[in-house]
């Protein structure tokens, strides 16, 4: 995608310089062009349609069009020229650098609009050209080139490798191809088991969450490399809410649709890290309802699953798998019931300017309700808390609080009866 966009731009501005060089004599520039997908030459001044694959041929320095087949996009202008010297260059890398480089080769066809700079400036764009699985693999040798023990001066390059990894691995290839070339083990599993910078570990973990997002493959590699655990360790011992937020994301990303990873972790020490970090008075309620919403919605997973099975007899391996995830005793056991209550119970007012927070909580209570519902039902303590709050987000003028009011009404409706409406 990015490539691609990046060609495009490419090609549009060699395009403009070169109707400027170039001359044709050959061509009926009145006529109309139709394009096929052979290369022909564009007169200069002619009207060619939107969308068509435009270059300069290097041999003649004329303008030709032609049909862009959707899969050649990608690979289309490596190919225009005969000297391969792509990837013969050790310069630092980074998006940055990339951008630089168009950027240059932009400006030069601006200034000079010669052929011979025009000529130059594609080349220079072809040489430093790469693609996201070769800037991945130099990547993860960058960091590799990192001396072992933890240097000051190095951090600001590691953050910016991290970084860059982030932004292409959200691709699932991209995410394969880091995977396959050894990135979780030379480079995120160091850092998050035993670096002591938490800029790094934070950093290395929205790379984790951003490879395993929605990815089945990497989602197994991840968790084969027992970063499950190494995830549960820091949410059990970090206060610090970037470190928990980006932690709490590389857990969801790891265990969402993946039953086996899921049974696995949360039977062991999974839950009790997350309701560690409900019980902790050091950490911010806006993180304690991202645990909540985590928990909530793999609940709600397991009884969509087991719902729609009722309605299919495939997938039994599925079903036999979500089947022991035992969410009904493991949360009650390790306290999630008692803490989520007294976690709003003696917090609740600080939630009063927080909406969208309350609205996280109460999704969650809702989800959750049935596995807890005797202690929460009986508690004067979380009753009188949800109805504050649903009387002060009653009277605002606020659609979203009107809105937030309603979901907790309709709460309080299942957990107290109709008895919400006769008292207070
Ligand atoms: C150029 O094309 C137009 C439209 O097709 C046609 O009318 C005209 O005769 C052509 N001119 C030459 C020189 O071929
Ligand atoms: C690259 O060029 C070769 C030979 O010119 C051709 O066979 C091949 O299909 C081209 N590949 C792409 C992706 O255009
Ligand atoms: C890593 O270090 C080696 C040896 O010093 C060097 O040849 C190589 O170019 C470096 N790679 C990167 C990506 O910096
Ligand atoms: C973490 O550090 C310990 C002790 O230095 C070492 O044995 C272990 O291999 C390291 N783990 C990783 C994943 O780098």
């Amino acid at each position: 995608m990015h490539i691609s966009i990046v060609y495009t731009t490419i090609a549009a501005v060699l395009a403009l310089g070169c109707l400027q060089v170039s001359t044709s004599e050959h061509v009926n520039k009145t006529a109309e062009f139709i394009a096929t997908d052979e290369w022909q030459v564009v007169a200069e001044g002619q009207a060619i349609p939107k969308g068509l694959h435009v270059r300069i041929n290097l041999q003649t320095g004329l303008k030709e069009a032609k049909l862009l087949d959707e899969s050649e996009r990608s690979t289309a202008i490596q190919n225009q020229s005969g000297d391969d010297d792509a990837g013969s260059t050790n310069e630092p890398l980074s998006l940055e650098y990339k951008a630089d480089i168009i950027e240059e080769s932009v400006r030069k066809v601006k200034q000079e609009r010669s052929y011979a700079e025009l000529r130059k400036a594609y080349k220079d764009f072809q040489k430093n050209f790469r693609t996201d699985g070769e800037l991945i693999v130099q990547l993860i040798e960058q960091y590799r080139n990192f001396s072992k023990t933890p240097l000051e001066s190095e951090l600001k390059a590691k953050l910016n490798t991290l970084e860059n990894l982030e932004y292409l691995l959200h691709q699932i290839d991209n995410a394969l191809v880091f995977i396959d070339s050894g990135g979780l083990d030379d480079v995120l599993l160091p850092i998050v088991v035993n670096d002591t910078n938490a800029d790094l570990r934070v950093s290395a973990m929205r790379v984790l969450g951003a490879l395993a997002g929605n990815n089945p493959k990497a989602q197994i590699k991840v968790f084969e490399r027992n970063f499950g655990s190494h995830l549960a360790q820091i949410l059990m011992s970090s206060t610090s809410s970037s470190e928990i937020s980006s932690a709490m994301h590389a857990f969801g990303a790891l265990l969402r649709k993946f039953p086996l990873a899921q049974q696995r972790i949360l039977s062991t020490s999974g839950t009790k890290a997350l309701i560690g970090v409900l019980r902790s008075t050091e950490i911010e309620l806006r993180t304690k309802a991202k645990v909540v919403t985590l928990l909530s919605d793999l609940v709600l997973e397991k009884r969509y699953v087991i719902e729609a099975s009722k309605e299919s007899s495939d997938a039994v391996s599925t079903l036999a798998q979500y089947v022991l995830i035992e969410f009904e005793s493991w949360l009650p056991s390790h306290g999630y019931c008692d803490t989520l209550e007294a976690v709003l119970s003696k917090d609740y007012v600080h939630l009063l300017d927080q909406p969208e927070v309350v609205e996280q909580f109460t999704d969650g209570l809702e989800n959750t309700n049935s596995l807890c519902q005797p202690l929460w039902s009986q508690s004067a303590a979380l009753r009188h808390a949800l109805l504050t709050m649903r009387n002060r987000f009653a009277h605002s003028q606020d659609e979203y609080r009107l809105e937030v009011s309603q979901a907790l009404a309709r709460l309080c409706e299942r957990l107290y009866n109709k008895r919400s409406h006769t008292e207070l």
